[in-house]
């Protein structure tokens, strides 16, 4: 905690419709985002641990340890029991939401349907559920919105992410692969610090004292904009756009692109100055699971040649790859070639972390109390005294 009277911040009229940017505003206990090194869970580099599994990293975010064996059987077992309490009564709702709604509005029907039949009012209870359930949830919207036939039964005890894979039901699939690539992305993507918009949102929301359920879909509201979740989405879209594998063809699409003012999707981070680590890792996971997919050169390529001129420019803070620079090429190369699911698998991952950080916000800090209802001040412009 740090020091009561210390000056942790100068908030001059500079930061002002900045979005927050740097300033503190409270404390996190689960994950933290260091400029160069990246992302943490609870002290450990995401680099050293994210090969411990979905389960592990998820018990970590709770209980800020590792699992021993035992603990990990447990939690294992305690999921599985709550997974049994999905309300399918949910599928009725998804079958009549329209097609045209993005998976991340049908994400939203769902968990607020999921909040309305099954919520406890407690933090804890609520949180381990969805963290439990959600897999049901996704994989049903994925089957139904893409006309892939009704939903598969869940079968809990394979895993986490090994039941969401066998739920998906792929046509033509590699589960495998499908179920490698999956384990990764979702240890990684489930938390990213106190201050991202979907979790800063759903803490937000929940100061109110409104529900998980209610402060989670907040959350994915938050989630669903292209600057922040959708971004893995337009990534893979762009990268589509780019059609060769040629790093030298490469460098002049950029170069053409930034003469054109448009955007390089997938570089740059509001926090992080170096590679995104969680982008290190799937690149090397690409090498394994894909290294002759088309797409996937071109990712290598960009990594290279878009950092390169993007170096050239003094103003750019962070020329290097994010998550989203590679994560698409890697879901369309294990078989998820629809990029408008691609932030319902961040939600997926992400409400885990979120609901760790509201039980913290709501349970755990100032001595049991729970943080604060927030109320930020902002400072009135252009509202001459009338009266
Ligand atoms: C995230 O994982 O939430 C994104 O990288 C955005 C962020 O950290 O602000």
């Amino acid at each position: 905690m740090p020091d009561a009277s210390e000056v942790l911040f100068e908030i001059t009229k500079a930061h002002l419709n900045t979005g927050l940017r740097g300033i503190p505003v409270g404390t996190v206990r689960t994950s933290s985002v260091d400029p160069y090194k990246g992302l943490h869970y609870v002290g450990y580099p995401v680099m050293d641990i994210w090969e411990v599994g979905p389960e592990a990293a998820v018990y970590l975010l709770l209980h800020k340890e590792l699992p021993t064996d035992e603990q990990l059987a447990g939690f294992k077992a305690n999921l599985v029991a709550r997974a049994k309490g999905f309300d399918t009564s949910v599928f009725a709702l998804l079958k009549e939401l329209p097609k045209e709604g993005h998976p991340m509005e049908w994400l939203n029907a769902g968990l607020n349907f999921m909040g309305m039949t099954t919520k406890t009012g407690d933090y804890r209870e609520d949180g381990l559920n969805v963290i439990a359930r959600l897999p049901q949830l996704v994989a049903a919207i994925f089957r139904i919105r893409s006309g892939w036939g009704d939903p598969i039964p869940s079968k809990p005890e394979l895993g986490l992410m090994e039941n969401f894979v066998h739920m998906l039901g792929v046509p033509g699939g590699d589960n495998e692969k499908l179920t490698k690539m999956m384990r990764v992305f979702y240890t990684l993507h489930l938390d990213h610090g106190g201050g991202n918009l979907s979790t800063f949102s759903g803490k937000a929301v929940a100061s109110g004292l409104a529900d998980m359920y209610a402060s989670l879909g907040a959350s994915m509201a938050g989630l669903s904009g292209p600057r922040h979740g959708r971004a893995n989405q337009d990534c893979l879209n762009f990268l589509r756009t780019v059609g060769t594998t040629d790093p030298d063809e490469i460098e002049a699409f950029v170069r053409q692109r930034l003469a054109n003012k448009q955007l390089i999707f997938g570089f740059g981070h509001a926090v992080l100055r170096a590679e995104d680590p969680r982008a290190t890792i799937q690149y090397a996971l690409g090498h394994q699971i894909c290294p002759d997919d088309d797409l996937f050169k071109t990712a290598i390529a960009m990594r290279e040649r878009a950092v390169k001129v993007l170096k050239e420019n003094p103003k750019v803070s962070n020329p290097y790859p994010n998550v989203d620079a590679i994560s698409g090429t890697l879901l369309q190369a294990v078989g998820l070639e629809d990029s408008d699911f691609y932030t319902t698998l961040f939600g997926l991952s992400r409400c885990s972390g979120i609901a760790a950080q509201v039980i913290d916000e709501r349970l755990n800090f100032r001595n049991g109390k729970g943080v604060a209802i927030y109320r930020c001040k902002f400072i009135a412009e252009n509202q001459p005294r009338r009266g």
